[in-house]
């Protein structure tokens, strides 16, 4: 693993490996080493948890990091390019997890210099590392990925969680539904591609006749960010509003995760539901996290 940039680049030997190796770190069984490495964080798009994460789990790790969050205050306001930027954080890092607002800006940079790099979000593309800490979410949730039911709601059109995470469950046999409205379906290409994958999924416009099979319900927020004409976004803005008077009959083992943040697609009165399980996703990226450095930095 050079560098990570798409689920698409990892099979399942390699994901179990990543998972395994985030249990072993969470549990103490691994206590990797990073005193001598520091980690170039590069975030031209907004973000809370996969920025603080990373930071948070790089330092744990003994490593140090620095951060472009933003380009205010930076050379691109004079104009430097990402490729010139890039070049320079390679003489800095030792290596660079980057977000940014174009699809595909991670692995161009990753063509550009010759340390590791690690896409933390590109446009409406992938988001990887949120894959990897929702595999592992549901791993330990479910004590197995393999043949589970999920839903998929909200924004499929324009989110990268959703279109990381197909691949990232395509090789453990799931039956996947995918709920939106017909505005943010999930795209042609992803369907596609799960049909020369021989997998097996469902296109819905609605939520309630299926909760009581499901094991997951994987909750995205519509995203107003991605929206060319506002009077789209409005049309479809409040499509699902999960309350907890929707989840009284639901399997035991069932879990709601999002990877915020939320608007108002999932209802306060849910958090204090046992299926709520997204804050402890949240910090689930932590060790997953460590364990995507480690494995990255440990073939320099
Ligand atoms: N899930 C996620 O990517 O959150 P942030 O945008 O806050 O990083």
């Amino acid at each position: 693993m050079e560098h990570l940039i798409s689920m698409r680049d990892l099979d399942t030997r390699r994901i179990n490996a990543l998972i395994k190796r985030a249990g072993d770190i969470e549990s103490g069984r691994e206590k990797p080493d990073m005193s001598n490495r520091v980690m170039g964080a590069l975030f031209f798009e907004p973000s809370t948890r996969t920025q603080l994460s990373f930071d948070t789990a790089m330092k744990r790790l003994g490593g140090k990091v620095i951060t472009m969050s933003g380009t205010k205050g930076t050379s691109v306001e004079k104009g430097e390019s990402l490729a010139d930027t890039v070049k320079i954080i390679n003489q800095y890092a030792d290596i660079i997890v980057v977000r940014h607002y174009n699809e595909g800006a991670a692995r161009y940079i990753s063509e550009q210099v010759d340390i590791p790099v690690v896409n933390a979000g590109d446009g409406a593309n992938q988001h990887p590392t949120q894959s990897l800490l929702d595999l592992y979410s549901i791993q330990k949730t479910q004590n197995t990925l393999n043949n589970l039911r999920i839903a998929l709601v909200g924004d499929l059109k324009y989110g990268r969680t959703v279109h990381s995470l197909v691949y990232a469950l395509a090789g453990y046999n799931p039956v996947f539904y995918f709920v939106a409205p017909e505005a943010l379906a999930m795209p042609q290409y992803i369907l596609d591609d799960l049909d020369n994958m021989g997998m097996t999924y469902e296109v819905r416009e609605t939520l309630e006749e299926i909760i009581p099979q499901l094991d997951i319900m994987y909750v995205t927020r519509i995203q107003r960010e991605r929206f060319a004409d506002p009077e789209e976004y409005e049309k479809v803005k409040n499509a699902f509003i999960i309350r907890a008077a929707h989840l009284t009959e639901v399997k035991e083992n069932f879990r709601i995760l999002h990877p915020l943040p939320r608007v108002n697609e999932i209802h306060t009165d849910v958090d204090t539901l046992p299926g709520a399980y997204y804050f402890q996703q949240a910090g689930n990226g932590v060790y997953m996290r460590q364990a995507i450095l480690t494995t990255l930095l440990e073939q320099l």
